[in-house]
């Protein structure tokens, strides 16, 4: 029997977030390009006679809200394979964070896919890649992109998930995770009903977007850059407009919020220019990551 698998599932930037008005489910629809970067969170599931979670975070990462009890997401994950296999799903999991908690990342998300694929090996539990799928469209909107990775478009609730062409760009990003707490998903999307209440029932489409990857041109994907939840997160949290208008006045072809915030990444035209960007903003006092992308979804780097 593997003794310990160790599985590896990025944060995701949203290049285009088109968000429609809500559905009779609460939920609103997506029209969404979702891309992977090169920031990690690790999963480490050991053989164990009794169901344990613990964790580990980088040091620029405040995990104390991360709860280690059943409504963590690695839980949920555990229990929703028991189900579908009418088993015990025990192990000793660990998860390592390095990627900010509650920052619009997917960091949950990504613990997730992680844990489904870890539990899944170290186990030999021999989940189909349709069931893994399903399993990770019930835990979580974001779920399914952080088994796939790479490009990738999101529709229904952004757990529809195509993916697109890896291109022949990479995107160099540097990302500024919020020093003063995270920001609840729930309240961003409230905060944009109330902002938008007309909202078009259909989301903004991603032709932009698409097109700009498809063309391997970093420019033109600046400029299409698009989040509907910018406004509304900015609204909220007003230092995030102005650390937008730094990034951008410092060498960033362009600033965005990601995701539901708070953190804010900025594309940059390569590695020197992300580089001397993130100098620029850790001078200034704040902790600025280079990562790039696409990189691949979840995938077991130890245990094999
Ligand atoms: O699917 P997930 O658990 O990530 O969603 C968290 C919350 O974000 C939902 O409960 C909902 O309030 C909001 N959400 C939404 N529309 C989406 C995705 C998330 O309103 N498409």
């Amino acid at each position: 029997m593997t003794d310990r698998v160790t599985v590896r599932a990025p944060a995701k930037i949203n290049l285009h977030l088109g968000v429609g008005g809500p559905r009779d489910d609460g939920f609103h629809p997506l029209e969404t390009v979702y891309t992977s970067v090169g920031l990690y969170d690790d999963v480490v599931a050991t053989p164990a006679t009794a169901w344990s979670l613990s964790l580990d975070a980088a040091a620029y990462v405040d995990a104390d809200g991360v709860p280690l009890d059943d409504s963590n997401i690695v839980a949920a994950a555990a229990r929703a394979l028991a189900d579908l296999h009418g088993r015990d799903v025990v192990a000793a999991v660990r998860i390592v964070k390095g990627i900010p908690v509650a920052g619009g990342l997917a960091g949950g998300s990504a613990d997730a896919a992680a844990a489904l694929v870890a539990l899944d090996r170290l186990l030999d539990l021999q989940t189909s890649d349709d069931d893994l799928l399903r399993i990770a469209a019930d835990l979580g909107s974001d779920v399914p992109f952080a088994l796939h990775g790479g490009h990738a478009l999101g529709t229904g609730r952004g757990e529809v998930v195509e993916p697109l062409p890896a291109g022949d760009a990479v995107l160099w990003w540097v990302v500024v995770p919020s020093t003063s707490g995270g920001l609840s998903t729930p309240a961003v999307y409230r905060h944009y009903d109330g902002l938008a209440p007309a909202a078009s029932p259909v989301p903004a489409p991603a032709t932009a977007v698409v097109e700009a990857l498809a063309a391997g041109d970093v420019h033109a994907l600046a400029e299409a850059l698009h989040n509907d939840l910018q406004a509304p997160a900015v609204d909220l949290r007003p230092d995030l407009g102005e650390l937008i208008a730094l990034g951008e006045a410092s060498g960033a072809l362009r600033g965005l919020v990601s995701g539901s915030g708070p953190t804010v990444v900025f594309l940059c035209a390569g590695p020197d220019e992300a580089r001397a960007l993130a100098g620029v903003l850790q001078e200034d006092g704040r902790s600025a990551l280079v990562a790039n992308g696409p990189v691949a979804g979840a995938h077991v780097v130890h245990g094999i």
